[in-house]
């Protein structure tokens, strides 16, 4: 049996991937490319390889677009799936506010069609990356799963609305079981530096940003304000080691195959740094090599997120182990590597 990775080139897909294959699983994989690189096929199989021999039959890859339904009914066909990991889907905030249609069309439809194979192919297990970006303002800090939800853009209310049709599913069918999984803000890099996050065009998200620096494409950081009501009075996030959060999704799949029915849980590690934290910590592991100046706030951003992670602790048994440094550090190496810096 399989474990199906919708968007398994990407970051936190290439991630899960490495971890399921290395714990003995095997992986079946469908990407569009539309935001990785298909020599990330490579490199998960390089480093998979290191524990454990990988054939075709334990891991492969088809490209293509997971709204195209003769490919995903040819990908349950061809494969034994008995569980499905749902990474695929656009994710820029800003982007998505440009381009709602593009965001609905892709997010929605590609989960549908998706869902309509895991029907037609009887198999109910699923694990959903949905965000921290459904709780919009939250009233208090930390967020516990159970707070109001409520998307202030489009990318967030596709994820919104895929938990609402996730929930329809499950009430139409009870033998289903649905993780949906709230990441906070996944940074960090595998620690081999072959596999990392690296976006097409100037990042949005800080840390790509702070790599970037750190290495010399770009010249200083804008830090989004320094007014707000923090310890050093900039914004406060929960980031989360990507291993960490890959490793999180063996332990939900685990809980799926128990038929757990259909379950939320916030995936962070429940303390939240700040934006000077996070670029304290990088330059201590690059060497002083981020320069900022503070810039006026972004729209939309909120002062302080960070999750509560009781429920993960207690059902999935699992915590985030890695430290903030740890962070920093496979970041900017495998950033070094992409550059050749070293
Ligand atoms: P990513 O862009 O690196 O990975 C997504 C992958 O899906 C890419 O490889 C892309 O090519 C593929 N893809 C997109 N649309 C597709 C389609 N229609 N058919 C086939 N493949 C398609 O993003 P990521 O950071 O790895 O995020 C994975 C998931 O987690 C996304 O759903 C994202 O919204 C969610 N998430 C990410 C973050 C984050 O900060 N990275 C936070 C919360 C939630
Ligand atoms: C973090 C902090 C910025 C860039 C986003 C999505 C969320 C989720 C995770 C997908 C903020 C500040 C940033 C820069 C800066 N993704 N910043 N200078 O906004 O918490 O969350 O990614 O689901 O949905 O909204 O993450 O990394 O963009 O920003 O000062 O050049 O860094 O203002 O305070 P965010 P981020």
């Amino acid at each position: 049996m399989s474990v199906l990775l919708t968007g398994g080139l990407g970051y936190i897909g290439s991630h899960t991937a490495v971890e399921l294959l290395q714990s003995g699983e095997d992986v079946v994989v469908i990407d569009n490319l539309s935001n990785s690189n298909i020599k990330t096929k490579t490199n998960i199989k390089k480093i998979a390889s290191e524990k454990r021999k990988i054939s075709a039959k334990n891991f492969k890859v088809y490209i293509g677009d997971l709204r195209d339904t003769n490919l995903v009914e040819k990908i349950f066909t061809e494969n034994k799936i008995d569980s499905v990991i749902h990474f695929a889907g656009l994710k820029a905030v800003g982007e998505s506010v440009k381009k709602p249609l593009e965001y609905y069309d892709n997010n929605i439809n590609s989960t549908l069609s998706l869902l309509k194979a895991m029907n037609k192919f009887k198999v109910k297990n699923l694990v959903f990356s949905s965000s921290a970006t459904v709780y919009g303002q939250a009233k208090s800090m930390p967020i516990y799963e159970d707070f109001e939800v409520g998307a202030t853009n489009p990318y967030g209310r596709t994820k919104l609305f895929i938990e609402e049709i996730l929930k329809d599913a499950y009430a139409a069918d009870s033998t289903l079981n649905i993780a949906i999984l709230r990441y906070f803000n996944p940074i960090g890099a595998h620690d081999s530096g072959l596999i990392g996050e690296d976006p097409n065009g100037i990042p949005n998200n800080l840390m790509p940003y702070i790599s970037r620096v750190a290495t010399g494409r770009y010249d200083h950081l804008n830090i989004f304000g320094n007014d707000y009501n923090t310890h050093d009075g900039t914004a406060v996030r929960d980031y989360i080691h990507v291993v960490d959060l890959a490793k999180g999704h063996l332990k939900a799949l685990k809980k799926l195959r128990k038929n757990c029915g259909l379950q939320i849980y916030n995936l962070g590690t429940g303390v939240g740094y700040s934006v000077l934290d996070l670029v304290n910590a990088y330059n201590s592991v690059c060497g002083n090599k981020v320069k900022y100046i503070f810039a006026p706030r972004r729209p939309g951003d909120v002062d302080i997120c960070y999750a509560n992670v009781d429920k993960a602790k207690k059902e999935l048994g699992w915590t985030a182990k890695r430290n903030l440094k740890n962070m920093c550090k496979t970041s900017y190496n495998f950033e070094c590597k992409k550059s050749k810096l070293k």
